[in-house]
């Protein structure tokens, strides 16, 4: 079965609510169709009531989702109070609260945030930028923590790695250059993602262009600090850096150059130093290994909200709504 089959009975099975906030949009129409259709998860759409009803009569589908117009809805006067209030210790007016609240992104949110929506999944018209500050704003982060960041699933045909070839890999969307705390938690929160996704223990190996004191740069330095905080923050976690990628995942050369680490030669989080290396690595992975790129999922948000690429097409959606459900568990 293949990973994303299985995401699909996991969604199925718990039967969480999911917010899709683009209701104009013919993508999220045919996905929230879909959605019901197979089960996957109760739906919310967000939009003018009489003109999602429309896109959804023209396509010949049965209206089976909730639709909420923020504008209008019962919910935005308490919205906008719970909005000002986290907010005015940061200068927010209540104009700019009832401003954003009209916002769908930031309803969405909000929505997740209540408890009403279980997640949200969004970003097919909008940017990357424009979900997230929506999501940490509203939501914020998971308690202990102040990062959030993404993780891709890489599902490589060589099954040898990670969990029948599951690898999961981090940052590879949002964070350019973490400093070693954020590395730190990027880490401990891609762990958790390899708890929910691949449901194994996670192996962690903070890469690096070096291996235990191999070389010596302020770059390594940085790797090294962030495997002690990551540590400190969750002391049961194996964990090892700095470790380069062959000695991260190749069994002959981790112990060759990490002897006696539970990690080197079987991780199955790989976390990159920087954006760039973490990008990079992902795109080389799919493309030229052949690899299935699952993401970018967002992590270390309280509760669950993940991007859209703005090319993407309704399976997509389809698809992350239901890794939303397994997050939102
Ligand atoms: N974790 C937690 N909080 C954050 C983070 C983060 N990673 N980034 C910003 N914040 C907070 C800020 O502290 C700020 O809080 P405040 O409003 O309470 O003061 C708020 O979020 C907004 O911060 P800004 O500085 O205004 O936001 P910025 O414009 O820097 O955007 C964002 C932050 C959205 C996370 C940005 O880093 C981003 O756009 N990243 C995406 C990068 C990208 O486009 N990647 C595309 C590649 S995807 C691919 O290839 C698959």
């Amino acid at each position: 079965m293949s990973l994303m089959q299985k995401f699909w009975d996991i969604a199925k099975e718990r039967n969480k609510t999911i917010v899709l906030p683009e209701g104009w949009d013919e993508r999220t129409i045919d996905a929230a169709n879909a959605i019901a259709e197979n089960g996957l998860a109760n739906v919310i759409v967000l939009g003018k009531e009489d003109a999602v009803r429309e896109l959804f009569k023209s396509k010949g589908y049965e209206v089976r989702c909730r639709i909420i117009d923020p504008e209008t809805s019962e919910y935005l006067e308490d919205f906008v109070n719970t909005y000002y209030e986290s907010r005015k210790s940061k200068g927010m007016t209540l104009e700019e609260a009832q401003a954003s609240m009209k916002d769908v992104n930031y309803f969405g949110s909000m929505l997740v945030q209540k408890g009403i929506a279980h997640g949200a999944v969004t970003g097919a018209c909008h940017t990357t930028g424009d979900v997230l500050r929506a999501a940490i704003r509203v939501i914020g982060t998971k308690k202990g923590m102040k990062t959030v960041s993404s993780c891709f699933i890489m599902v490589t045909p060589k099954t040898e790695f990670g969990k029948d070839g599951a690898v999961l890999f981090a940052d590879c969307a949002v964070i350019p250059n973490p400093d070693a705390q954020t590395l730190a938690e990027i880490a401990v929160a891609t762990a958790d993602s390899c708890k929910a996704f691949l449901e194994v223990e996670p192996k962690v190996a903070m890469l690096s262009f070096s291996t235990k004191g191999s070389a010596k740069s302020p770059e390594t330095e940085k790797v090294i600090e962030a495997t002690k905080i990551a540590k400190s923050i969750a002391p049961e976690l194996k964990i090892d850096g700095e470790l380069q990628a062959d000695a991260a995942l190749l069994a002959a050369v981790g112990a060759k150059k990490a002897p006696g680490s539970d990690v080197a030669g079987s991780a199955n989080v790989l976390v990159f130093p920087t954006l760039d290396a973490g990008n990079i690595g992902y795109k080389l992975v799919e493309r030229i290994a052949g690899a299935e790129a699952i993401g970018p999922v967002i992590q270390g948000l309280a509760k669950p909200v993940n991007d859209l690429s703005r090319g993407c097409k309704y399976m997509d959606i389809v698809n992350v709504a239901a890794i939303t459900a397994v997050q939102a568990d």
